[in-house]
């Protein structure tokens, strides 16, 4: 049975396997440029992040109704609990559906469809972070965020993706500074292709409580000192960072380090449909791989507890 955890770092859009890519472009009547799975399977091999944002951006054009997202989000769900998964922090990405004409209510609502009943159904608790779409104007984040204002009760947090290099933290500092207002936890990616610089931008202008990957901070020792004096949650990707050649192979992966470093690291999927594995074989390989002990990997499910949103008594539920 796997270890009980948390999964921080879930991109839902990135969960979208091509056996219901293709079954939802049947049913929405659109057209795929691929025959079956095989072809499908076949594009997924990636250069670096904006290789694969092309694809994850072309293929989510499947996702057009309600029921779409409702389907999407269930059948992660499902997966998260074969996977030990007992609480889940999942993004979503408004703006790669409001620029095609899906609207902001039809994706919340499928969501939160499939989240509602998901403690009932899979004993796993969920909750949502709002992405905003770095390579896109801070304009349209702050727009985003009206959109989602109505629906507050719904989302737990605002984060940060998409195309890193180029669009530092800081361009979205009046977005974050109005998300802190309306009682909005802050995350967002840094330092996965970005430098460590991002990451500090991140904490001091963003005022994140937790980076999105982050392995770059291990190039500035003065940050590594900071994130474990300030006990800065990271959430770590193997499988996506092998698979995005942000690291060599996954003997290279600098998990251990952090951990030896004495970072609060947690272990997630990132975009499981995409990169060969969800987050129990991302934790479990990995794990085999780097050579960590028992006790490292139960530190590691313990982080994800620690690292997550929650109220006291269910966060003591789970430790
Ligand atoms: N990085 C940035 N943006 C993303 C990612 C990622 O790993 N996955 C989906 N959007
Ligand atoms: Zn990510």
């Amino acid at each position: 049975m796997p270890i009980p955890k948390a999964e921080l770092h879930l991109h839902i859009e990135g969960t979208l396997e091509p056996e219901l890519a293709l079954r939802l472009a049947e049913r929405n009547g659109v057209t795929l440029p691929y025959a079956d799975v095989a072809g499908l399977r076949a594009a997924y091999r990636f250069d670096d992040l904006q290789s694969f944002l092309d694809l994850y951006y072309r293929l989510m054009d499947v996702l057009r109704t309600e029921q779409d997202f409702t389907d999407l989000a269930d059948a992660y769900l499902a997966r998260a609990r074969e996977q030990g998964v007992r609480h889940a922090e999942i993004f979503f990405d408004p703006q790669a559906h409001t620029a095609r004409g899906v609207a902001f209510d039809t994706v919340l609502a499928g969501l939160s469809a499939a989240l509602d009943s998901s403690e009932e159904r899979y004993g796993i608790t969920t909750g949502l972070i709002l992405c905003f779409l770095r390579d896109r104007p801070e304009e349209e984040a702050l727009a985003t965020l009206e959109e989602a204002k109505p629906h507050l009760d719904r989302i737990t947090a605002v984060g940060l993706d998409s195309a890193e290099v180029g669009n530092p933290p800081s361009k979205f500092a009046r977005a974050y500074e109005r998300a802190s207002e309306l009682g909005l936890h802050l995350v967002a990616h840094a330092g996965e292709e970005g430098p460590p610089e991002y990451v500090r931008e991140a904490l001091d202008v963003l005022h994140v409580e937790r980076i999105d990957h982050g392995i770059r901070s291990l190039e500035d020792p003065e940050l590594v000192a900071r994130l474990v004096a300030e006990r800065i949650p990271l959430t770590v990707c193997p499988f996506s960072n092998v698979r995005l050649r942000c690291v060599d192979t996954l003997a290279d992966h600098p998990l251990r380090r952090m951990l030896d470093a004495g970072l609060l690291a947690t272990v997630n999927s990132d975009d499981p449909a995409y990169f060969g594995g969800y987050v129990d074989e991302n934790l479990t390989d990995t794990a085999a791989v780097l050579g960590l002990t028992d006790d490292q990997v139960r530190t590691l499910a313990r982080n994800s507890f620690e690292a997550a949103f929650l109220d006291d008594a269910t966060r003591a539920r789970y430790l």
